[in-house]
């Protein structure tokens, strides 16, 4: 039988990342981080020395650059230009910029073109994450599942991660999902997904909650 593809979209914090690597593994299907592809875009334009704000530089050399995604939950690598960049995209710099890279409709178009060839080409299934996978890059996903948390868990959440603390990590949020919501609409489910709340629930519960979800859809 066809192996599902699972759209999880949410904003930064929400789990999104650790719950669709753990379902994917527990699927044994694929795994997209689409996230990943913005933040390699926009590596790509750092390295490059373009101004983010010079536009047409920015499509240039985002849309021009050689970029490789590892679709294995347990190894999800990014690679930009031939060189490893997994580590190097989670930079701050990167996060500051990325929101600006991922707003221009050239740069979106290209890697939902790149998106969805990967998609098509998962056999054993995927788990795409992002913000537009439910209604923009996989409409027809089998499954879509909206997952969010209360801001402040969510900023904690990202704080442990980072080594930050929690305010500023708030505060950095929020100015990221504000940048996002021009583009996206990281703080609202998209029509059709299950919402799911992971403020007080551990990973398994959420990944248990969407294993359910998937066995009972008709
Ligand atoms: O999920 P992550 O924090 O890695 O996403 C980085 C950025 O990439 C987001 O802040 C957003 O600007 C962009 N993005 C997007 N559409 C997606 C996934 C990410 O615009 N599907």
């Amino acid at each position: 039988s066809k192996k599902p593809v699972i759209a999880i979209d949410g904003p930064s914090g929400s789990g999104k990342s650790t719950v669709s690597k753990t379902l994917a593994t527990a699927l044994e299907s694929a795994y997209l981080d689409t996230g990943s592809m913005y933040r390699a875009a926009t590596y790509a334009v750092i390295q490059a020395g373009v101004d983010t704000s010079d536009a047409d530089q920015v499509v240039k050399t985002a849309t021009g650059a050689d970029l490789k995604f590892g679709t294995k939950p347990e190894d999800p690598f990014t690679v930009v230009g031939g060189e490893d960049a997994s580590a190097a995209i989670r930079s701050e710099e990167v996060t500051a910029a990325v929101s600006a890279v991922a707003s221009q409709p050239a740069v979106r178009e290209n890697l939902i073109k790149m998106q969805r060839g990967i998609i098509a080409k998962a056999k054993s299934g995927i788990v795409v994450e992002g913000r537009d996978i439910a209604e923009v890059v996989a409409p027809d996903a089998d499954l879509k599942v909206y997952l969010t948390a209360d801001p402040a868990e969510r900023a904690r959440r990202r704080a442990a991660e980072t080594d930050g603390d929690e305010s500023s990590t708030q505060a950095s949020i929020d100015k990221r999902d504000k940048a996002d919501s021009k583009t996206t609409r990281p703080l609202e489910a998209p029509e059709g997904s299950h919402v799911i709340d992971s403020t007080e629930l551990p990973i398994v519960e959420v990944v248990a909650k969407i294993l359910a979800l998937l066995n009972n859809r008709n």
